[in-house]
């Protein structure tokens, strides 16, 4: 109406949860501690992933203690010891992050499992759903350096990992995954066919760098740069209209722009984590405005009347998505 200032829904659906808004605090060190997660909410957050618990961690300190404990000879008694221990220790600061936080906060917390192996995952999974955590999202990535498996075997494992903790967990699980599959496409759909509530498109990576005078490995680029949206940009796009689940978009999303252009792309929400390192916490606010602003000059009402416009199914050059050579753009450059 004429003169009234029209409130623009900035609300969205994601894991089966209603999010205030469409940005989740992605797992990052920022979201390890009870007061890092209430400043990210006063932010304007509307979920927080908790920073991973790692499994691989957890079994290689287990290890290291197994080793020091058959010096001295080791027996059974000391062996459900140690197991008891050192999961426990674990477990229960982690745990204890999410019960904290669940106290601290209003906003959903997600807790988060980096998986290695299938093993041990279940009794972690069932433990951090005890605790509180309102979804679990499944960190799950097998460097394709190993070249003992075939990509078959390697795939299989997704499967195997997601089949397991179904049966254990009742909460929303999620998985968030890398672009390293021979058959990316397929695989995302395949994988959203499994009963999972969403999918995270995509994790970034620590990188080695070297350090050319100390000769030594150091690590390159923690924070990803604007420019890396495109990756999950386009499959967002590609994949919006052709998964059974929700699509949350990580990497890359540094301002309100990048925010419109993943919900336009078909996104129910995206995840920071970079944006808050680098441009602070306050970024969340400044991302929501632009939002509202470009909302409500287009005259969206809500997320729904947008979301999705541009995903590929929805496009009238399908094949833009899907261009991977330069010829066109840089042609006069050789
Ligand atoms: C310092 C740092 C720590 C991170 N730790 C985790 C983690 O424990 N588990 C995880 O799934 N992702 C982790 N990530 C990845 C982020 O959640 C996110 O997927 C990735 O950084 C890409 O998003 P961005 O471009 O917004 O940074 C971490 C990222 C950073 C920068």
């Amino acid at each position: 109406m004429k003169g009234e200032e029209k409130m623009v829904d900035l609300s969205t659906q994601y894991l089966g949860m209603k999010l205030k808004n469409p940005i989740i605090a992605g797992s990052s060190g920022l979201t390890d501690s009870v007061k890092g997660i209430e400043e990210l909410e006063k932010s304007g957050a509307a979920a927080v992933v908790l920073k991973s618990i790692f499994e691989e961690e957890i079994a290689l300190e287990y290890d290291d203690v197994l080793k020091e404990a058959s010096k001295g000879g080791l027996n059974m008694d000391q062996f459900d010891y140690y197991d008891f221990h050192i999961k426990g220790e674990k477990l229960a600061r982690y745990t204890a992050l999410i019960s904290e936080s669940k106290k601290a906060v209003s906003i959903p917390v997600m807790a988060s499992i980096n998986c290695v192996y299938s093993h041990e995952w279940t009794s972690f999974a069932k433990q951090l759903q005890t605790a509180g955590a309102d979804a679990l999202e499944l960190n799950m990535f097998f460097l394709p350096s190993d070249f003992e498996r075939t990509s078959e075997e390697k795939e299989k494992a997704y499967f195997q990992i997601i089949e397991k903790i179904q049966k254990d967990v009742t909460i929303p699980v999620a998985l968030k995954i890398s672009y390293y599959f021979s058959n990316l496409g397929p695989m995302i759909q395949k994988l959203s066919e499994t009963g999972i509530a969403g999918l995270v498109l995509f994790n970034r990576f620590y990188s080695p760098d070297f350090d050319i005078d100390k000769m030594e490995v150091v690590p390159s680029n923690i924070f990803s740069s604007p420019s890396d949206l495109s990756i999950s940009l386009r499959w967002v796009a590609i994949m919006a209209e052709r998964v059974n689940c929700d699509l949350a978009a990580s990497t890359g999303v540094h301002d309100g722009k990048a925010l419109i252009k993943q919900l336009l792309a078909g996104a129910n929400a995206v995840q920071v984590a970079s944006t808050l390192y680098l441009n602070g916490k306050n970024r969340i606010a400044e991302m929501l405005q632009t939002l509202e602003e470009w909302m409500a000059e287009k005259g969206y009402g809500s997320l729904a009347d947008f979301r999705g416009k541009m995903s590929q199914a929805k496009s009238l050059s399908p094949s833009a998505y899907e261009r991977v050579q330069f010829m066109k753009y840089f042609g006069g450059i050789s």
